[in-house]
């Protein structure tokens, strides 16, 4: 008999540890997350030219279904060592499942602020499961960001928003697969936007490993907020962002300059989609065998609309994150898509539902 052949993912913060902020060992909390899959899109043919290459970076494969994790396993280890028995955050739902179950791991408590009735069950799910505690605010993602910011002043919480540095540390870390996945970087990276803490970090790994010399060039930013949550876009805080996105219907991003700068160091764009478009990038998406949430789909939703202006190139590589899984979000999926069949246990009628002669 062969011998079993290790496989073995350390999780982000020991396989990049030159590249991130110092831990000690017995302070990692970590889920092994990271080492997410680069897949490439072969279904796309009649939407898009011949030549264009589409990659997919599915984050809705870390443990918690979100890239979050990277993140979350960088703030919450730090605020371990640090000896933060408690973690806070405001959440459109991804952030709250991750800070559960990296504290939940941790031995640390969690508290998490979301608002009320609009963040996806499986999300909501996640935080009270890894016994979080949930505090619905009756008022949008924003309310709850001030909020958590006052209360982790005053009280021993540490916060584990993106605005915690370390949060951007981890997520960074996608941008390095990528670059390791394909060999150099993308000409263009296409991402959803909300709080724009996810832009700003993958700017940040796609340069470091560009001063490392690890890859030559760099790609384009390309940012895409939901049409009714596009403060970057429109240029003010929009004080009541709606959209089917719910991951990202936020209305004053806390890395609103970092986005801009990203967008404008890179030479690439901040735009937005309709829901619309949202939710016929999230079936295509579905088409390729690969499930995500609806905001993660307004990635590629942003390429179908930069490509309808012409702008891209023969043999330029693209590459989409796909931010959660669409797990996620079942409500959304049940509603996009054709209604199941009934019919009794008989089998001439499930043979003609089939479409085959009885
Ligand atoms: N996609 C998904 C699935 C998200 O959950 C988020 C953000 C984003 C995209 C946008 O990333 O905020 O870095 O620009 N979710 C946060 C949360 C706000 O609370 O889970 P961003």
């Amino acid at each position: 008999m062969k011998a079993a052949k290790p496989i073995i993912w350390n999780g982000i913060i020991r396989e990049f540890q030159e590249f991130l902020p110092k831990v000690k060992d017995d302070n990692v909390v970590t889920l092994r997350e990271g080492n997410t899959p680069l897949i490439e899109a072969v279904n796309m043919e009649g939407i898009f030219e011949s030549g264009l290459k589409i990659f997919l970076k599915y984050e809705g494969l870390n443990p918690t279904g979100s890239f979050k994790d990277r993140g979350m396993t960088m703030a919450v280890s730090k605020a371990k060592e640090d000896g933060s028995h408690a973690i806070i955050c405001a959440s459109t739902g991804n952030t709250s499942a991750a800070a559960a179950a990296y504290a939940a791991r941790g031995g640390l408590r969690a508290y998490v602020l979301i608002p009320e009735g609009k963040i996806a069950l499986g999300k909501l799910s996640q935080a009270m499961m890894h016994g979080a505690t949930v505090i619905q605010i009756q008022g949008n993602f924003d309310d709850a960001l001030a909020i958590v910011k006052e209360v982790s002043k005053t009280y021993p919480v540490t916060l584990v928003n993106s605005i915690n540095p370390y949060r951007i540390e981890g997520q960074k870390t996608a941008a390095f697969e990528i670059c390791n996945q394909l060999g150099f970087a993308p000409t263009y990276h296409f991402l959803p936007v909300g709080n724009a803490g996810n832009i700003t970090a993958y700017w940040k790994g796609y340069k470091e490993f560009k001063e490392k010399g690890i890859i030559k060039t760099l790609p384009k930013m390309m940012g895409f907020e939901a049409e009714g949550a596009a403060p970057i876009v429109m240029g003010r805080p929009v004080k009541n962002p709606e959209t089917v996105a719910s991951a990202i219907r936020i209305g004053n991003p806390s890395s609103w300059e970092a986005a801009v700068k990203a967008r404008d160091e890179s030479g690439g764009a901040i735009d937005m989609v309709s829901d619309d478009e949202i939710i016929y990038a999230y079936k295509l998406l579905a088409r390729e065998g690969v499930f995500c949430e609806p905001a993660s789909a307004a990635s590629l939703a942003g390429v179908i609309k930069i490509h309808k202006k012409g702008i891209f190139k023969n043999g330029d590589m693209i590459v989409c994150t796909l931010t959660g899984h669409g797990l996620k979000d079942p409500d959304t999926a049940i509603k996009s898509s054709e209604k199941p069949v009934t019919v009794p246990p008989d089998l001439e009628k499930v043979v003609k539902v089939l479409g085959f002669k009885p």
